[in-house]
């Protein structure tokens, strides 16, 4: 039998962050289907700043210990698959193939502040992108801010070249794990319509 389609609810209202997850390992194939869905989510030029660095053996996890926050670490170290969503500050160099529409890439080898805030802005946005699609392939997500990044890019990007934004625990959520939820700010107090 087919899966039914999602949902809205699925992406965004009834979705959780998640602390706990059950036993159910994620596949490579899975990662996979993920990354192809996030990577027709937009960036500006097309740049695709973002790099994904799947951590999937107790291995691979512990070398995060050093930089977790004490409070992250547990929880990450359990679960399925840890996701480092690291930027890659020389991304302008895919832009002749990504985006031969402008010869953008001079632009950004002569412009280290803007190469950093395109980089970081549009990793972020494909970090939510990346959220929202294993929402919608049926995983949960529990997105991390709380670690050293510079203890966690020596581990990992020694070279400097990547460097991580954020983590995301993910797999199958068990609630049984969640904080209450939180309330969301409403339309009035968040938007002006001018
Ligand atoms: C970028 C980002 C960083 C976060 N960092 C942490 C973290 O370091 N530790 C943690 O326990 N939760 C962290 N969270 C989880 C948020 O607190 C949680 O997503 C938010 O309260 C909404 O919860 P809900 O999705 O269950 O409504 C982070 C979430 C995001 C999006």
């Amino acid at each position: 039998m087919s899966n039914p389609a999602p949902t809205i609810a699925q992406a965004f209202d009834d979705a959780r962050t998640f602390n706990k997850f059950d036993g159910r390992a994620i596949s490579d194939a899975q990662l996979q289907q993920v990354y192809d869905t996030m990577k027709w989510a937009p960036t500006s030029m097309n740049c695709q700043p973002a790099r994904f660095v799947f951590l999937r053996s107790a291995e691979a996890k512990a070398r995060l210990k050093s930089a977790l926050s004490p409070n992250n670490l547990a929880k990450t170290l359990a679960a399925p698959v840890v996701v480092i969503v690291a930027m890659d500050t020389r991304f302008y160099e895919h832009l002749p193939t990504q985006f031969p529409a402008y010869d953008a890439k001079p632009m950004f080898e002569a412009n280290a502040a803007l190469a950093e805030a395109t980089a970081f802005r549009n990793s972020s946005l494909q970090g939510a992108y990346f959220i929202i699609a294993a929402r919608l392939h049926g995983l949960d997500c529990g997105p991390m801010s709380g670690f050293d990044a510079g203890k966690l890019n020596a581990e990992f990007f020694a070279d400097g070249r990547l460097k991580a934004n954020f983590l995301i625990n993910l797999g199958h959520g068990d609630a049984s794990g969640n904080h209450p939820r939180g309330p969301r700010l409403p339309f009035a107090e968040t938007t002006q319509l001018l």
